[in-house]
């Protein structure tokens, strides 16, 4: 089985501080706000031993928050050499906690807890707090806090009505620790971005090297380097992760790249000319289509489960792709569009306690064994970085900014029976729908916006004529991470302005409903 080779997170970034990931759930917020600031960041386990951090030559460490409490059996531990590899170490949370701990102080229940909002005094504006005013909101998340300093190497620089040790620094100048109670990560802490800031520049004094078009080049290089002669197979969806793939893999190998794109016969409109458009016309990029929409839809008929549809339509994509990637000869190595994210919740990252399994649709996903090397240039991005890795390789912004559309395609959008008719219905209804959503400046406001085929017909009247039509639902949804949404409230305006374009201008369509239901209970799609 083909191991994924490049490129690792692998700590040879010229400046990083990573964070030690004790299972709090915005230990990769933390990751972002660093990157953010200019400096790379990644997760990596808790007890990952000092001189094992220290290989990856880190001007700093972070220790994010975590779900237990010091002092239960079985809680997550560090190894106590990190305070001492002569680098700034900042803990949040349960990390400013178990660091404590360490260094002497004691840690037990609160007698009051505090979530949510708070207000802390500063008692001393430099480093860390630097330009932070005197009093500053922050947020809390915590049961437990630190009953005592040990006397003599912590000094409290920050508390707040119930919490006496809201920040603290130690006073040894051979540790060189910062913790703090509250979490500045989340923007509920307004001040957290410049705390951020004050530990990345003022204390750790990092350059800020971290920038996207630095990243291009040399992941651009490391691609070379392991691809050397060979050629690479892209499969290409259409979607922004494997478009910024290719976009990247032309930039390091040129024309050594071939582009694979499955046309399933269940895209929207149009996707496939801008596929074609965008990589054959622009970047011209070696693209292979494989017109497949006669083996799909033959597939489908007469199937309405939607389980059943999922699985006809991944079991021909592997073939079909299968079939296209061996008729390119020679290519030892297939790309494919990983995202940290992904590489996190799947367990294969160096998270830690927060690695849970995600539960991934791997429709329209390839297998492991199709007997290629993997290259996953984008493992160590998270989504709005890609993005902005796709604008510095020259992307158009509609395909940078494409909502995500899924493997299965209009596949699970026609619900009941799919025929080339009710294809053609969706189709019409979502290009409408879109373009008003456009129109209307909220396509970048809104995650996914698409119209669903339901399998009913109603009555209505037109001119002077009993109907009896199709209903169409539309859906937009607002999310972050597409595991909870909640539905968009689109005015009211643009929703009649929808429906009545619809009406008129789709054959077979006299009803048009809004979904107003959010995630969970439903999902973002109908199936
Ligand atoms: P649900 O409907 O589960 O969707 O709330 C969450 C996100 O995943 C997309 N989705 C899929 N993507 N293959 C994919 O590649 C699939 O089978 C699939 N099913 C859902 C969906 O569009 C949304 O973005």
């Amino acid at each position: 089985m083909p191991s994924p080779t490049t490129p690792p997170a692998d700590g040879t970034h010229a400046e990083i501080v990573p964070v030690l990931d004790f299972g709090g759930q915005t230990a990769q917020l933390i990751c972002r706000r660093v990157r953010d600031a200019g400096v790379f960041s990644l997760l990596v386990r808790p007890d990952i031993p000092a001189d094992e951090l220290a290989a990856m030559n880190p001007k700093g460490v972070i220790l994010s928050g975590g779900p237990s409490s010091v002092y239960d059996p079985g809680a997550p531990t560090m190894d106590p050499k990190v305070l001492d590899l002569g680098v700034p170490v900042l803990g949040i949370c349960y990390g400013m906690q178990i660091a404590c701990q360490i260094l002497g102080a004691e840690v037990s229940k609160a007698d009051h807890r505090e979530y949510g909002r708070a207000q802390m005094t500063v008692s001393d504006a430099v480093d860390l707090f630097d330009a932070v005013p005197d009093n500053t909101q922050v947020w809390m998340s915590h049961g437990d806090q630190i009953r005592q300093l040990h006397a003599g190497n912590l000094e409290p620089i920050g508390a707040t009505r119930t919490c006496p040790f809201a920040a603290v620094r130690s006073t040894d100048p051979s540790k060189r620790f910062w913790g703090v109670q509250f979490h500045p990560e989340v923007t509920h802490t307004p001040h957290g971005s410049d705390m951020f800031r004050n530990f990345l520049y003022e204390i750790c004094r990092c350059d800020g090297l971290w920038k996207m078009s630095d990243y291009a080049a040399e992941q651009a290089e490391k691609i070379r380097e392991l691809v050397g002669d060979d050629r690479v197979i892209c499969g290409l969806s259409g979607g922004v992760d494997s478009s910024v793939v290719a976009a990247l893999l032309h930039k390091a190998i040129g024309e050594r790249l071939t582009c694979v794109f499955v046309d399933n016969g269940l895209l929207r409109k149009k996707e496939r000319d801008l596929v074609e458009h965008t990589f054959i016309d622009h970047f011209k990029i070696d693209l292979r289509v494989a017109d497949a929409r006669d083996d799909f839809l033959g597939d489908l008929a007469g199937v309405i489960d939607p389980q059943e549809k999922r699985r006809r339509i991944g079991h021909r994509f592997i073939e079909v792709f299968k079939q296209a990637a061996h008729e390119v000869k020679g290519a030892k190595f297939l790309a494919q569009g990983t995202l940290y994210p992904d590489v996190i919740e799947s367990g294969h990252g160096h998270a830690g306690h927060s690695a849970n399994i995600k539960l991934h649709h791997n429709v329209g996903g390839l297998p492991e064994d199709l007997g290629f090397e993997l290259i996953e240039p984008l493992r160590e991005l998270f989504k709005d970085e890609v993005r902005r890795l796709g604008a510095v390789l020259g992307l158009p912004d509609n395909l940078i900014w494409r909502h995500p559309f899924p493997g299965p395609g209009l596949a699970v959008r026609v619900l009941g029976e799919i025929t080339e008719e009710r294809l053609a219905v969706v189709r019409d209804c979502d290009e409408i729908l879109l373009e008003e959503i456009v129109a209307a400046g909220l396509y970048r406001k809104t995650s996914q916006v698409f119209a669903v085929l339901l399998p009913i017909q109603s009555v209505g009247v037109m001119g002077d004529g009993r109907t009896y039509e199709s209903v169409v639902a539309l859906r937009a949804v607002e999310t972050q991470d597409f595991m909870t949404a909640d539905w968009a409230r689109i005015p009211f305006e643009v929703l009649g302005r929808i429906s009545n374009r619809i009406i008129n201008e789709v054959r077979g369509v006299n009803r048009v409903v809004y979904d107003i239901s959010s995630k969970p209970p439903a999902t973002i799609e109908w199936e």
